[in-house]
C-alpha cells in the first residue's frame, strides 16, 4: 500500500479498475511478485486517461525498470505512438528489452542505457509527455532539460513525490532519507510556482504530480486585472 491514502479507499478504487488487456495484467503481477516496482494501478488508470485526452504520440520517460509502464504507454498510445526510456541498471535494461519484444512493442519503445541527467542532456527532440519515474532526489536536476525537451501544452509527469507521506510530514521522515525529501520539497515547490507551468498535485498511488507546460496564449491568458 502506498501510505498515501487509507488502505480501504485504495483497496475500493482498484477493486473498479477493469483488466483491460491481459498481457498487462500477467506483466503487472510478475513484477509485483519480484517486488520490482512498478507504477501503481491507479496512477496507469490516470495516465492512461491522460494519453487519451491530449492524445499524446511521443513519450520520454525516466526510469524503465523492467518496461512495465513503457508497455503502458506504448500501448495506451496505440501503434504510431512512440516512448524513449531511460535505465541506468544494466539488469534492469535485460528484463526490459525480454519483456518488450515478448508483447511485440520494440518498434514503438526506444531504450536508452545510461543515467538520465547524460542522457536528458543529448537529447534534442521534444515530447508530448514526460515521465519522471528515477531517483526521486534527483527530479530536480532534471527539470531544466525537462522543460527544454516537453512541447508546449505538454505534460510533465512526476511519480512518487509524496514518498510514503514524508515530503509532507516531518513525523513520518527516515532520517536516512532527509536528503531526498528535502529536494522532492524543493522539486515540488519550484514545479509549484514554475511560470511555465500549471502544476496539480494529485494524493494517487505514492504521490503523482501533473504538470502542464504553457503555451504562449496560456501564459497571455493569466489574470491582468
Ligand atoms: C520505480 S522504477 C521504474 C518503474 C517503471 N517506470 C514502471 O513503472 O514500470 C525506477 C527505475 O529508475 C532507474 N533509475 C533511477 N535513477 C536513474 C537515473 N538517474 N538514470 C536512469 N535510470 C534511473 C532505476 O534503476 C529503476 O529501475
Amino acid at each position: 500500500m502506498s501510505e498515501i491514502v487509507q488502505d480501504y479507499i485504495e483497496d475500493y478504487i482498484r477493486g473498479l479498475i477493469p483488466a483491460d488487456c491481459l498481457q498487462i495484467e500477467e506483466f503487472r503481477q510478475r513484477a509485483q511478485a519480484t517486488d520490482i516496482p512498478i507504477i501503481h494501478k491507479e496512477v496507469q488508470k490516470q495516465i492512461e486517461l491522460l494519453i487519451t485526452a491530449q492524445k499524446i504520440q511521443s513519450v520520454l520517460e525516466v526510469g524503465t525498470a523492467v518496461g512495465f509502464s513503457a508497455s503502458v504507454f506504448a500501448i495506451a498510445m496505440g501503434p504510431r505512438g512512440r516512448v524513449d526510456t531511460i535505465e541506468r541498471n544494466f539488469k534492469m535494461v535485460v528484463q526490459a528489452e525480454e519483456n518488450i519484444s515478448s508483447l511485440g512493442l520494440n518498434h514503438q519503445i526506444n531504450l536508452m542505457v545510461g543515467d538520465a541527467q547524460e542522457k536528458l542532456a543529448e537529447l534534442d527532440q521534444s515530447y508530448d509527455m514526460i515521465f519522471l519515474d528515477g531517483a526521486k532526489g534527483h527530479y530536480i536536476h532534471l527539470l531544466d532539460d525537462c522543460l527544454r525537451c516537453l512541447k508546449p501544452g505538454g505534460l510533465l509527469i512526476s511519480d512518487n513525490v509524496l514518498f510514503k507521506g514524508m515530503i509532507a510530514s516531518n513525523e513520518l521522515v527516515i532520517r536516512r532519507k532527509i536528503t531526498i525529501v528535502k529536494r522532492m520539497r524543493v522539486y515540488l515547490e519550484t514545479i509549484s510556482n514554475h511560470p511555465q507551468l500549471i502544476t496539480s498535485i494529485l494524493p494517487l498511488g505514492d504521490g503523482l504530480a501533473i504538470s502542464l507546460k504553457k503555451t504562449i496564449k496560456d501564459e497571455a491568458s493569466c489574470c491582468q486585472a
